[in-house]
């Protein structure tokens, strides 16, 4: 058992976290997540009203009595969505656990410590991770430059990251970005954090919601077939490389502005490749640890597969520092 302070602040299993996912994390994936021991995450903005999004926190409920969690995206937008009410949603259904991501968790921590919820606060700095500590999250969730969709700015990677968090934080976090296996999670204990957050690995298997040739492109693919878009904006964020996100990394990178690419990076289109399974019909999330990812499984087995691995790897490893050293 890989126990944590993680595992014991989220009253969790194993030390692994289902990331949000827009189009992806349903009800369906979160439950078998959470129900394998792992802690699966609904995404709130996947739902296209709050109304819909209490229907589907009572799905998964359906399919698991183990905690799930639901995250809460709040990213810069020119008609944003009724953050308030998908807040209010959240706590209402009683769930008891949220990832907030892409702006300080602050505005949301009354509510949230009224009702009894532990947030979960995914950022890309320690610097954020920090601020978020201050502002009394129970956990951070820190993103490398590996991962799928946004790392920041700062481009510096997990192997780095996690160590840098692990020597200023007091409050347990996990790493997040480029993790897929136990090998992965081994690491990840070893540089000082308290389990693993995945997105790539998870979109990559059955329960995910997607369409089939999406998920055989990732199986397929290779670590370099990532594009970075969005960099010239200071908003980059990490995608698959197809033709859509080639051209928008040109158009920008020539000096284009955002309303030269905005018919290009249509949320419309992106959900199209996801819904039909037409790589090249817009913008989709993966991260480079695609090139780790070589199979489909259920999400259950992913979870059963990284524990029993990194558990493997570090008991090899305490066994031969347990052996008595050679006399002579
Ligand atoms: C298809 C996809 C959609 C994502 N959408 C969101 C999102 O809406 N909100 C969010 O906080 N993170 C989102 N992420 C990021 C993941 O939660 C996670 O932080 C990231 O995937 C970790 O990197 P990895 O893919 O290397 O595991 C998304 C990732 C993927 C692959």
């Amino acid at each position: 058992m890989l126990t944590t302070r993680f595992t014991e602040a989220l009253g969790i299993e194993h030390p692994i976290v289902q990331g949000g996912m827009m189009w992806v994390g349903r009800a369906e994936l979160a439950a078998a997540v959470s129900e394998a021991g792992g802690l699966g995450m609904i995404t709130a903005l996947t739902q296209p009203t709050p109304a819909d999004l209490v229907k589907e926190i009572a799905r998964a409920r359906t399919l698991t009595d183990k905690p799930f969690g639901v995250n809460l995206t709040i990213l810069p937008s020119i008609n944003p969505p009724p953050y308030d009410e998908y807040r209010r949603a959240i706590v209402d259904s009683g769930v008891t656990i949220v990832e907030t991501a892409g702006s300080n968790p602050e505005p949301h921590m009354e509510l949230f410590r009224e009702h009894g919820v532990r947030v979960i606060h995914k950022c890309t700095s320690v610097r954020h991770a920090l601020k978020a500590e201050a502002v009394g999250v129970t956990a951070v969730s820190i993103d490398g430059f590996e991962c799928a969709g946004h790392p920041g700015e700062d481009d510096v990677p997990g192997l780095i990251l996690i160590p840098a968090a692990a020597d200023q934080l007091t409050i347990p976090f996990i790493a997040s970005g480029g993790f897929a296996d136990g090998r992965g999670l081994a690491a990840a204990l070893a540089l000082g954090a308290d389990g693993i957050n995945m997105g790539s690995r998870f979109m990559c298997t059955v329960e995910s919601p997607i369409a089939e040739a999406v998920k055989e492109r990732i199986v397929a693919a290779s670590e370099l077939d990532t594009n970075l878009i969005f960099r010239t904006l200071r908003n980059t964020a990490r995608v698959a490389k197809n033709a859509i996100s080639d051209e928008v990394v040109q158009i920008l990178n020539a000096g284009g502005q955002f309303e030269d690419v905005r018919p290009l990076v249509a949320g419309t289109r992106g959900r199209k490749v996801f819904e039909e399974g037409d790589l090249d019909a817009g913008i989709w999330t993966v991260g480079q640890v695609q090139g780790l990812i070589h199979d489909i499984p259920p999400a259950g087995e992913v979870v059963r597969r990284i524990v029993a691995q990194a558990e493997e790897i570090l008991r090899r490893r305490l066994t031969l520092f347990g052996d008595p050293a050679p006399v002579g």
